[in-house]
């Protein structure tokens, strides 16, 4: 079985962090084999502790593992883009937000961020475990919600890849090109003390 690609030979943080933050990335290369179902609930289990406004957990996760019923729903969803490099994943995972606080039904201005932060959770998780775990905006939104039965007050927030890490070498050309970890901005160009002055 490949490891997750460590990152850390081209990613260096200006200041001091916990390791396993620079060392999640999102590589696409994966080889096929399925997850226990232990897995995939540990997974959930992360996202489960992340913090929301009022505590709401208004995060929400519908799955579909390869060798599961669901697959090709799930699978159908995805941009062509994403479906060329998912077809080695393990699961697939569509990201869901409440939109309305459940205690009075008032809009929650916030569950897009919480929903994210859940994510960030799931994420590192999965590379504590060796896991790839990636992130996907390309998916059809209306074809989820029909597809999903996702009733009105919920978003559709992302779909998330996760699986065993594989060879690169498997991957399309342009991608394989991209299988490299990013760098990112210097904190002095996210961050500034006072009023905005980017
Ligand atoms: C919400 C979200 C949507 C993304 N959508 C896609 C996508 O559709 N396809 C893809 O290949 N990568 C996608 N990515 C991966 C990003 O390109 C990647 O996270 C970013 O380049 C930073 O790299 P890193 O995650 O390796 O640190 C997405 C990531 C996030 C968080």
């Amino acid at each position: 079985m490949s490891e997750l690609p460590d990152p850390k030979t081209n990613r260096k943080p200006d200041h001091p962090v916990e390791p396993l933050i620079v060392r999640r990335w999102s590589p696409r290369a994966m080889n096929s084999e399925p997850l226990a179902e232990r897995e995939l609930l540990t997974l959930f289990e992360a996202a489960r502790w992340a913090p929301s406004a009022y505590n709401e957990q208004e995060w929400r996760f519908l799955y579909a593992r390869r060798d599961g019923p669901h697959w090709p729903t799930f699978f159908g969803l995805l941009v062509e883009a994403n479906q060329a490099w998912c077809h080695r994943a393990a699961a697939l995972i569509v990201v869901l937000s409440h939109k309305v606080f459940t205690r009075n039904g008032k809009p929650n201005s916030v569950h897009t961020f919480d929903a994210g932060a859940a994510f960030e959770n799931l994420a590192l998780q999965g590379t504590a475990m060796g896991l790839v775990v990636h992130g996907m905006a390309g998916f059809d939104r209306d074809k989820a919600r029909t597809a999903l039965r996702v009733p009105g007050d919920y978003d559709i927030e992302a779909m998330i890849a996760v699986g065993r890490p594989g060879d690169p070498a498997e991957l399309p050309a342009e991608l394989r090109e991209r299988e490299i970890p990013s760098d990112r901005k210097p904190v002095g160009e996210i961050a500034r003390e006072g009023p905005f002055a980017f």
